[in-house]
């Protein structure tokens, strides 16, 4: 299905006047198209963080950021999140139909037979301090399935490649958590479903197997669907960027796990988790917190608040709210008081003028850290907890783009404002 005219608008400039075709997708998003402006007018448009671009049109995901819905495939998040596993949703993303029994235990079949890396793979993380950050370990290692993976050529290997991202992945992050901490490696289990594997990947030592919880991997499970996609984020805009020049699959998602590590994206959950811990160290005052947030003279953000698209409550947040109550009081430990923080944040800033103004609500980020770090996943890993999250969403968008007969090379235009011409 692709997007609809509707109407035309007139843009006037100086003696100049152009008409441009108006397009409105299937929820009524309208959107003017430019293409043509530069060639008849030798005009551009000038929109920095691309707030107003439509990069591109896309089926995948429907965000109404005024209203706080989030749809994959046309499925509201909220059913999704109650009703569906990860690997389902990853299909619905990557095929655009949920699977039927059979398409689902063949799906999850080929993904559990491709779990394991090539052992010479292993070296690689060998190769890198056990200081990194995990993030860049993981944006390489994924680069680095380029070098095991000849590029696909056919539709068949695009399919197995698509397998082989999504099977590798939590093996990768697992990997790389392994390497930072000096234990050895655990491999994939074939009996378990994807979640849980990874837990084991993360948690067993060869001398003692950790033993699932499945409250604890069905939270993971429901941590992954909620990151799935979110349309045009930085991360996808830089997925669909790479593979725009015709760079592989495995090398633009690299490229997606770098743009997410950014503190205002993925990066923000870390940072989320970091600001309670030091509230809570500093005295525990979310009130004190909240003016350094306002105060225009102290770069300090509250993290885990506003979004460029939500202008309500995200969706996403909802659902982890409660998730992270029922989490928190199942597996006890020390992130009650974190919670309690974090509750007391989002009911003053509720009714604070500066947030009401500017419309800043809890998006993903600020609860998803509670829950991680409830059900034992380390700080810095959080973000690679994201990543993974995203992969389906990734694939779904780069492949829409690549099989998009309109699909051009991404390639800005600017206003240039350096030197007029000079000589030496
Ligand atoms: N704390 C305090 N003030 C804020 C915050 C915040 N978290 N977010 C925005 N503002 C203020 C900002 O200072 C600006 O104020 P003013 O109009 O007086 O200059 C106004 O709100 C608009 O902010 P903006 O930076 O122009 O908004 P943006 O759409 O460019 O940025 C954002 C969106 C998410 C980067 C930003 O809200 C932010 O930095 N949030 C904290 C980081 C965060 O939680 N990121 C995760 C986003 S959700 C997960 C994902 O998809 O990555």
């Amino acid at each position: 299905m692709s997007a609809k005219d509707a109407g035309e608008a007139t843009l006037q400039y100086g003696d100049q006047s152009i008409t441009l075709p108006v397009r409105e997708g299937s929820e009524g998003e309208r959107g003017v198209d430019i293409s043509a402006l530069r060639k008849e007018t030798g005009l551009i448009t000038i929109d920095p963080g691309y707030g107003n671009t439509g990069s591109c049109e896309s089926a995948i995901t429907f965000i109404d950021g005024e209203k706080g819905i989030l749809r994959y495939r046309g499925y509201p998040i909220e059913e999704l999140a109650e009703k569906s596993s990860f690997l389902e949703v990853a299909y619905l993303l990557i095929h655009g139909e949920l699977p039927n029994k059979e398409q689902r235990e063949e799906f999850d079949l080929d993904v559990t037979r491709h779990t394991m890396l090539h052992e010479d793979f292993k070296k690689l993380f060998g190769a890198m301090p056990k200081s990194a950050h995990p993030m860049p370990v993981t944006a390489a290692a994924s680069s680095a399935l380029a070098t095991f993976y000849q590029e696909p050529e056919t539709a068949e290997m695009m399919e197995r490649a698509v397998v082989r991202l999504l099977a590798k992945m939590p093996t990768i992050a697992a990997f790389a958590y392994k390497h930072s901490i000096g234990q050895p490696f655990m491999y994939p289990r074939n009996s378990l479903d994807y979640s849980s594997n990874f837990l084991h990947m993360m948690f067993s030592v060869p001398c003692e197997e950790y033993e699932v919880d499945p409250v604890v991997a069905r939270a993971l499970d429901l941590l992954l669907i909620l990151h799935a996609d979110h349309e045009q984020n930085c991360s996808t805009s830089t997925v669909r960027m790479v593979g725009s020049s015709r760079a592989p699959l495995f090398a633009s998602i690299s490229a997606g796990i770098s743009a997410l590590w950014g503190s205002l994206h993925g990066g923000a959950n870390q940072r989320v988790i970091e600001m309670l811990e030091q509230i809570e160290r500093e005295d525990g005052s979310a009130d004190k917190f909240l003016e350094r947030a306002k105060d225009k003279n102290d770069t300090t953000r509250l993290m885990g608040f506003g979004h460029r698209v939500y202008k309500s409550y995200d969706p996403r947040a909802a659902i982890l709210r409660k998730a992270c109550e029922d989490v928190t009081k199942r597996m006890g430990g020390d992130v009650g008081g974190l919670l309690d923080i974090a509750m007391r944040l989002e009911e003053i800033t509720l009714k604070d003028d500066y947030f009401i103004q500017r419309r800043l609500y809890p998006n993903v980020d600020f609860y998803s850290g509670v829950i991680y770090k409830a059900i034992g996943i380390p700080v810095n890993m959080f973000t690679v907890m994201f990543a993974m999250g995203r992969l389906p969403g990734w694939i779904a968008q780069w492949l829409e783009m690549r099989r998009d007969p309109a699909f051009r090379i991404g390639r800005p235009r600017q206003i240039y404002t350096g030197e007029t011409e000079r000589h030496i």
